[in-house]
């Protein structure tokens, strides 16, 4: 394994003082002390590119710029140019799809290990878990013999009803950034390419083939793009796809604002653009703003924008030769990066191997949260526990494939039960019970997230007998455990969802079986935000889980019997109501044919602290068997320049009976503000190990351009003198300690 991690000693903070001396080069050019730096594409092998692409016919360059198979785009065979061989995706390597159509290749050796999903990787707060599952998954993506993954996917989440949210990781652009990065430099220390998506604002799978995005400047670049900036940046991805949708008026893979001004002018992009599956839409328009492959789903790969009408607008001189060979060298420059051109000691990788499992169990087991614990519910106590019922469809549910989109064939996905039939002594009696069936009004089924249907899309009804079932067995038990949620058939790509509500009748199950035994814990397995607040209120032990791997299972048993404290953090606010989060409550989700992101910057907990809205469990919250007390912040200074960084110190006390990890969040706020600003923005953060009865410091570094907000007049990041107040807790609602400093 290469870990190309680079510490650097001293944080680089460059600033190009402009006409105001508080005005920075760039928000996220800011390295923290400790940072993850990928390798820039070089010019070492130009003249090698420039001597390949004098010798290719235009033919042969243009079968560069399209796919030639579901997953391939084209190589020149006689030059020793390979097809770019590309994988999905964001769940780990999925299996081999046939060359001209989606149905599974049906080999043997493409058997991958399932990684949590974005949304259980955020929950960590760990940069450390985010790169070690970017190097995992790219390990085995070369054992795939691939060149790019298509993954991680980034976008915000601003919608609790998002289909993707899943698989994006959160609503913050700040923690967004600081797991992208690690993700793609642990991905490219592979020798492969990572493909950053969907750039960007692409927010909602509700008319996304055609939905216009409008985003005012500032929201834009404080919310939308810092984790794209970031990857291309710090990450230096050598790749990134192009979204579905339209952006001001223009779809986002001919989008000359976002393609050639934003990621190659300003932010220096020299790696390739690859479009989303058909989500191109011209020729010499989608070429010249930017497009460099364009990839699709089943039609004649000639058929292609880029194929034989991009041949026929060459000869006609639509576009020159000079406008092809930058695509081709673009793609040349990727390719002998990662030492697909014949490299020597390109990496061979490994995959489905007994250390990726463990990666993804490590993933997995930070990923947990732990949203109550009444009475010290959990973690079980064994000693008076002679028999568990367990209950719920999610007790056996599998996720590493279902749904519209991405997933991964694999020979280990340990589900809920299992995981607690390998974790318990065996003289525990587990009594199961399905107790609800995932049910879909077949008629209707066609409509699953067409969010303005009131037709019945799932079966809410509960089955008499399988209700019966599971009272029995809740009754007949010491204690029930339910494994409630949804599924990745229910959330999923291509659709948003209709409703919070939980699907298939479970909040009525769980209010029975609750009514009968109530040492019941309830356990949501879901990568989005359900109302469960009636849940809530009436077990003592919630736990929220996710799409959580090969061995999700195992992970969750160890969190539920204590032998992992749980430390995953929500990445994304649960509201109470879906009116009360921001998309809905200005009305503006899903739009028709243009959505207006009316809530501007208060995306996520920026609107519910500014607006003062009460969350059913606010961002950044989760608990720990134990408790901390946070004590002695301090920063180093009183008073910085714009071109220092700020360093916050406090100690962390673990005050209770076992090891933890606690979250230090650090949230910054400038309550006198000329300007329109959220209550408070996430700018640091820091997962710690404190043992019971220690205490341990944990050091924040903030670039004081991290304070800086967009300035749509001067198009200029501007740090705004004064008066600022570092806000420390344990979530964005749980604030233990402020300090204040003062920005010359
Ligand atoms: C998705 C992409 C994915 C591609 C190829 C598209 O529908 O939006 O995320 O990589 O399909 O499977």
């Amino acid at each position: 394994m290469k870990n190309k991690l680079i510490y650097l000693s001293v944080a680089i903070a460059f600033v190009a003082f402009t006409s105001c001396k508080n005005e920075v080069s760039a928000q996220s050019d800011s390295n923290e002390t400790k940072g993850y730096e990928g390798k820039e594409i070089t010019a070492e092998f130009d003249a090698e590119i420039d001597k390949l692409v004098a010798q290719m016919t235009l033919e042969e360059k243009i079968g560069m710029l399209h796919g030639n198979s579901m997953f391939t785009s084209g190589g020149v065979k006689r030059l020793g140019i390979p097809e770019l061989k590309m994988a999905d995706g964001p769940l780990g390597v999925r299996e081999e799809i046939s060359r001209d159509n989606w149905s599974p290749a049906g080999l043997t050796n493409d058997f991958a290990t399932y990684y949590p999903a974005a949304g259980a990787l955020a929950a960590t707060w760990n940069t450390e878990m985010a790169y070690t599952f970017g190097n995992s998954v790219g390990q085995e993506l070369r054992a795939r013999d691939k060149d790019m993954l298509l993954s991680p996917a980034i976008n915000i989440v601003r919608t609790p009803l998002g289909g993707r949210t899943y698989e994006y990781l959160t609503e913050d652009p700040f923690l967004n950034k600081k797991m992208a990065v690690p993700m793609v430099v642990g991905l490219q220390d592979n020798d492969v390419m990572a493909c950053v998506k969907h750039f960007a604002a692409n927010n909602q799978e509700t008319n996304r083939d055609f939905v216009d995005v409008q985003i005012d400047e500032r929201t834009l670049r404080e919310i939308y793009l810092p984790a794209f900036e970031s990857a291309v940046k710090e990450g230096k991805a050598y790749s990134i796809m192009g979204a579905y949708n339209k952006f001001r008026g223009e779809y986002l893979c001919e989008n000359d604002y976002m393609l050639n001004k934003v990621l190659r002018d300003e932010w220096g992009f020299k790696g390739i653009v690859v479009s989303d599956w058909a989500a191109v839409h011209s020729t010499v328009k989608s070429l010249n703003n930017g497009l460099d492959i364009e990839m699709g789903t089943p039609k004649k790969f000639n058929e292609f924008f880029l194929a034989d009408k991009l041949i026929a607008a060459a000869k006609a001189g639509e576009v020159s030769e000079a406008e092809i060979d930058k695509h081709v060298k673009r793609i040349l420059r990727s390719l002998f990066q990662v030492k697909a051109m014949g490299g020597k000691d390109r990496v061979k990788g490994s995959i489905a191997t007994e250390a990726h499992y463990q990666d993804a169990y490590k993933i997995a087991a930070e990923a947990v949260v732990l949203l109550k614990n009444e009475n010290n519910a959990l973690p079980l106590k064994l000693e008076d526990v002679k028999s568990i019922a367990v209950i719920g469809n999610n007790a056996t549910k599998k996720n590493a494939l279902g749904g519209f989109g991405a997933g991964v064939k694999t020979k280990r996905e340990v589900t809920p039960l299992d995981g607690l039939k390998n974790r318990l002594p065996s003289s525990i009696k587990i009594n199961y019970a399905e107790g609800y069936l995932e049910r879909y009004d077949e008629k209707n089924k066609g409509n699953l997230g067409n969010i303005t249907s009131n037709g019945p899309v799932t079966i809410d009804k509960l089955d008499p007998a399988k209700l019966k079932e599971a009272i029995d067995a809740a009754k007949n038990s010491d204690v029930a455990i339910i494994f409630a949620g949804s599924n990745r058939d229910y959330e999923t790509e291509s659709s948003d969802r209709s409703s919070l509500k939980l699907p298939f009748g479970q909040e009525e199950l769980i209010k029975k079986v609750l009514e009968v035994n109530p040492k019941t814990i309830v356990v949501m397995v879901a990568g989005a935000p359900f109302d469960i607040e009636e849940i809530k209120n009436k077990t003592n032990a919630l736990v929220w889980s996710w799409f959580n791997g090969s061995e999700g299972g195992n992970a969750l048993a160890d969190v539920l019997l204590g032998k992992i404290n749980p430390s995953g953090k929500l990445p994304w606010t649960m509201p109470k109501k879906l009116m009360d989060s921001p998309a809905h409550a200005t009305n503006s989700f899903p739009g028709d044919r243009t959505v207006n992101y009316a809530e501007g910057i208060l995306v996520g907990y920026r609107w519910f602290d500014t607006k003062k809205v009460e969350p059913l469990y606010p961002f950044g919250y989760g608990l720990s068997y134990t408790t901390f007390a946070f004590d002695n912040a301090k920063t180093d200074k009183k008073s910085y320049t714009v071109d220092e960084t700020i360093t916050v110190s406090l100690t962390v006390k673990n005050t209770g009976k076992v090891d933890g990890k606690e979250v230090v969040q650090l949230y910054a706020s400038k309550s006198d503000s000329k300007i329109t600003r959220a209550a408070q923005e996430l700018k640091g953060f820091q997962k710690v190990l404190v043992k019971t009865g220690n205490s341990e410091t944990v050091t924040i570094k903030i670039p004081v351009k991290e304070l800086a907000y967009y300035n749509v007049e001067t198009k200029k990041w501007t740090v705004e003198p004064g008066n600022y107040t570092l806000k420390l807790g344990s979530s964005s609602r749980d604030i233990k300690k402020e300090v204040n400093v003062i920005v010359k």
